[in-house]
């Protein structure tokens, strides 16, 4: 029984509260095949990450995005500098408005056009999955029917935009100033 006491007393908050977060990721949006739902409440309830504008007309991702993920996926970011298992990343793209405010010509967040979802994944839990790959799950829900994952597979739909980041774990940090320490 000894060496009970010698366990700082964060680690034995800290690990339950991890534990908390994936049992909750793996049973509210993820099903028991892999499929994936898109999380509410994510505006309200989690820490925003960071922005992104794409203003050319052209471009693919043309819009307005904000990422959030769990605060508590935030927290261990900031403290290990790694995604945690069951760490869910929302980026949710809406419409670019644009019009001269009192500040100059601006630009803002209109109605939701799509969301990309990444869900951390450590265990490897869905071998074979075309939406399962490199330790994420990889999912894209539409404004027109957001209760459908759209995307093909990883490799068709998400892959080869992210290689440029995939040395950061396939996560654009450099956007987000919230997972600085
Ligand atoms: C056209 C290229 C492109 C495609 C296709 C694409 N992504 Fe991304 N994704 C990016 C870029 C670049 C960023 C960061 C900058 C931005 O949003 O403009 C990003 C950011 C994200 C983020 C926020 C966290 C992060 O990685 O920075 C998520 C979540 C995400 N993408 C998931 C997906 C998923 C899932 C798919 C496939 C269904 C996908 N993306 C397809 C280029 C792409």
């Amino acid at each position: 029984m000894k060496h009970l006491f010698t366990i700082p007393l964060a680690l034995m908050v800290a690990v339950p509260a991890m534990a908390d977060m994936s049992g909750e990721t793996y049973s509210r949006w993820v099903d028991d095949k892999g499929e994936t739902r898109l999380p509410e409440n994510y505006r309200t309830t989690w820490t925003h990450l960071g922005s992104w504008v794409v203003a050319d007309e052209k471009a693919p991702g043309k819009g307005f995005h904000d990422v959030y993920t769990q605060p508590e996926a935030a927290a261990y970011y900031r403290q290990h500098g790694r995604f945690p298992d069951g760490a869910v990343l929302v980026k949710e793209i809406r419409t670019l408005q644009t019009g001269f405010k009192t500040t100059g010509p601006a630009q803002w967040a209109g109605e939701n056009a799509v969301w990309f979802v990444m869900i951390k994944d450590d265990k490897r839990r869905f071998k074979n999955h075309p939406h399962w790959a490199e330790g994420w799950g990889w999912a894209m829900y539409e404004a027109s029917n957001p209760a459908l994952n759209t995307s093909k597979s990883f490799t068709e739909t998400c892959q080869s935009c992210h290689i440029p980041a995939r040395a950061t774990d396939w996560v654009f940090v450099e956007g987000y100033p919230t997972l600085k320490p």
